[in-house]
């Protein structure tokens, strides 16, 4: 059967994930979490202090990227793939709140995006992948053969990363998540490199009002159309 590209950009906490993992499950595709890799990046930069609140050392972190190495490596039991830095499984620590609160800063960096891109576009060389991010249709593959963006107000997504953080048992206030959703959104679309923009051709699917299922049924009625 044909192999096709599959990008899914949208603003955070869309579900982009959850929908882009059971479209890969489905097909049997590869399915890349590019946010992970960028939130690594960001832990590593915590990691040596180059990232705070307060600072942001650029050029230290821009001199080290040559020595920060990211992979996915699948966990059968989880049924999903694992982020490891530098050999070490980084997947819960990514998650965190404290990285949220700096991954946005980090992922305006040019020379980040220009290491994180060619990894990505390497890794979709073959297609029959599926893609989440926030310039995958528009950077990374601009010739997918599927692009969905998506979008949902700012509260019904803070409260779906809020639920999803005190489940994996964060202390976190519900205030403090949706500042995060907020303040991350307008970094990444204000970007100067590559923003978080729908790209022309991209269908956009609001997920307010719908349920995962009837999205899923949605997206996989356009993904049969093209194979
Ligand atoms: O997808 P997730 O919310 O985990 O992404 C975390 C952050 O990584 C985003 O808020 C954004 O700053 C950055 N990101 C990006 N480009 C991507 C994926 C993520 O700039 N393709």
């Amino acid at each position: 059967m044909k192999k096709i590209t599959i990008a899914l950009d949208g603003f955070s906490s869309t579900g982009k994930s959850t929908l882009a993992k059971q479209i890969a499950k489905q097909l049997g595709y590869v399915y890349v979490d590019t946010g992970a890799m960028y939130r690594a990046i960001a832990l590593y930069a915590m990691q040596n202090n180059w990232v705070n609140d307060k600072q942001l050392l650029k050029q230290d972190l821009i001199a080290a990227l040559p020595n920060v190495q990211l992979k996915f490596v699948y966990n059968p039991t989880l049924g999903f793939a694992e982020m490891y830095l530098n050999g070490e499984n980084v997947e819960k620590q990514i998650r965190s709140l404290e990285v949220s609160n700096q991954v946005s800063k980090i992922a305006a960096i040019s020379e980040v995006r220009a290491k994180l891109v060619e990894q990505q576009q390497n890794m979709g060389k073959d297609k029959g992948i599926v893609m989440d991010g926030r310039d995958i249709g528009t950077v990374v593959f601009p010739d997918a053969d599927l692009k969905l963006f998506m979008t949902a107000d700012a509260a019904t997504r803070a409260k779906r990363r809020y639920e999803e953080l005190v489940a994996k048992g964060d202390d976190v206030a519900y205030d403090e998540v949706l500042k995060n959703v907020q303040e991350r959104d307008l970094i990444d679309s204000t970007r100067t490199d590559s923003p978080l923009i729908k790209a022309e051709d991209a269908i956009a699917i609001d997920n307010s009002n719908l349920s995962k299922d009837e999205q899923y049924e949605q997206v996989m009625q356009l993904v049969q159309s093209l194979l």
